[in-house]
């Protein structure tokens, strides 16, 4: 087949991709299912959502400290492993505690058809609490058009919420505290378009160093080279953008910078 034309289809697939993910429901948006042993040991799939997680954790709290993979399904996550207290049972272990409350236990070796405690996690097409809970959620948020229309940026900011970024017994001591570098412009490739003003200062809140150097960005400004494109397949900016944090076709709340002069 033609050259141009596989191009012009891969363009056409790519770009449906991107409006599939932002057209989801704002309480859908950052949801993971995990299925990898579920199904085969006679569950239901688990229903992973971001929203209540991180409005209480950082994430790397979660993707370092506690090691989850950020790609669904990466993560070999057993009922074993879980009671163990690694990965969802190093919260869900029926001792740790949010707020004063205990948070419900993860896998055990309980019948799982006699206990309706393993369908709040192993939930696919079983129940529509979650969603309940998001609703009221929602009510007191700062919100925005896009993502889970929530400004998470603003929530956290004026103290809505606080992130928890350090779990007692899970979390290693960091030898210093390192300072955020100043904020600085992604000069625009393309004339016309705004520069991307880019923070570590407000992106250092959720993700302290770690999430990003060096596996995803190196630590030099500029040695990375990457376009809209690579954002849009997941790399770069687009391994958060676009699932968890707000989504790419919120062009504005990057491009904020001057216009590049032709
Ligand atoms: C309570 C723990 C927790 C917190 C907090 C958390 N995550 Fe995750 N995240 C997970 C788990 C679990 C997965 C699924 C991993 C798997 O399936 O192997 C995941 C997956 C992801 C994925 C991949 C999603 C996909 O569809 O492939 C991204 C991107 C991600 N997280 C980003 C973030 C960002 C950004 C934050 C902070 C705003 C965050 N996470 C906070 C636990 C967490
Ligand atoms: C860092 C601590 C932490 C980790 C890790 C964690 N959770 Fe949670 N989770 C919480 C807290 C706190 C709540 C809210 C309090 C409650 O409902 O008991 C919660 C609530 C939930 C809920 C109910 C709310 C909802 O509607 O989604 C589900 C389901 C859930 N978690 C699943 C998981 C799964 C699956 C994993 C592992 C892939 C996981 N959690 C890992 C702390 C954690
Ligand atoms: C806090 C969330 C959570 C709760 C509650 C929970 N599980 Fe799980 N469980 C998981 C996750 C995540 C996986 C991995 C799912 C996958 O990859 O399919 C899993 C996987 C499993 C597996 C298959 C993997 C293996 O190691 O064989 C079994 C069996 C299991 N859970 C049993 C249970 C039982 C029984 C209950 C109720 C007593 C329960 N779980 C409650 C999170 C949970
Ligand atoms: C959300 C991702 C992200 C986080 C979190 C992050 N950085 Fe960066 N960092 C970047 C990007 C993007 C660049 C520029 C890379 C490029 O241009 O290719 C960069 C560049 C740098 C540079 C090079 C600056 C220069 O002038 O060459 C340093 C140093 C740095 N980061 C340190 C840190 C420190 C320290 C932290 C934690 C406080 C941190 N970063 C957290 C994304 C991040
Ligand atoms: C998560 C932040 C983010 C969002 C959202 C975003 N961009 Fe970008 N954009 C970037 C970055 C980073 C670059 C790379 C800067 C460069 O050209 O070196 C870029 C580059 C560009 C370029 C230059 C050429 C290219 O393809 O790289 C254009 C044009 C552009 N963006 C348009 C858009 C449009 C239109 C939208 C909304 C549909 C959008 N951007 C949304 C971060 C973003
Ligand atoms: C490791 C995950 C991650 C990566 C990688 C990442 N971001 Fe973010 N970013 C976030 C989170 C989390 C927020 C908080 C807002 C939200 O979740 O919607 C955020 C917020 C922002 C904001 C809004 C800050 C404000 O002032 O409100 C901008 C702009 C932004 N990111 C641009 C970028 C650009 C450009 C890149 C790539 C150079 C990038 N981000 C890479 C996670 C990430």
């Amino acid at each position: 087949m033609n050259k141009i034309l596989l191009l012009l289809i891969f363009l056409l697939v790519s770009v449906d991709e991107a409006r599939a993910v932002s057209i989801a429901a704002p309480y859908e948006y950052g949801k993971v299912i995990i299925a990898n042993y579920s199904e085969r040991a006679g569950l239901a799939p688990v229903v992973f959502n971001h929203w209540v997680h991180r409005a209480r954790y950082t994430c790397r709290l979660c993707h370092v400290d506690i090691g989850f993979a950020m790609a669904k399904g990466a993560t070999a996550i057993t009922a074993a492993a879980n009671k163990k207290g690694l990965y969802c049972g190093a919260c869900h272990n029926g001792k740790r505690t949010y707020n004063g409350k205990m948070i419900f236990a993860s896998c055990s070796g309980a019948n799982p058809r006699k206990n309706a405690a393993c369908e709040r996690c192993h939930a696919l097409k079983k129940s529509n609490v979650q969603e309940r809970d998001f609703k009221s959620f929602l009510e007191k948020m700062p919100r925005t058009a896009s993502g889970n229309g929530i400004d998470w940026e603003a929530a956290e900011s004026s103290g809505r919420i606080k992130p928890i970024d350090v779990l007692e017994g899970v979390s290693i001591q960091r030898p210093r505290i390192i300072k955020a570098q100043k904020d600085f412009a992604i000069e625009s490739k393309s004339t016309g378009t705004a520069a991307v003003v880019f923070s570590h200062k407000k992106h250092a809140v959720w993700n302290g160093c770690e999430v990003c150097h060096p596996d995803i960005f190196p630590i030099k400004k500029g040695a990375a080279k990457y376009t809209m494109h690579e954002l849009e397949k997941g790399e770069y900016c687009g391994v958060c953008h676009n699932k968890v944090a707000f989504p790419i076709h919120d062009c504005k709340r990057c491009h904020t910078g001057v216009k590049t002069k032709k």
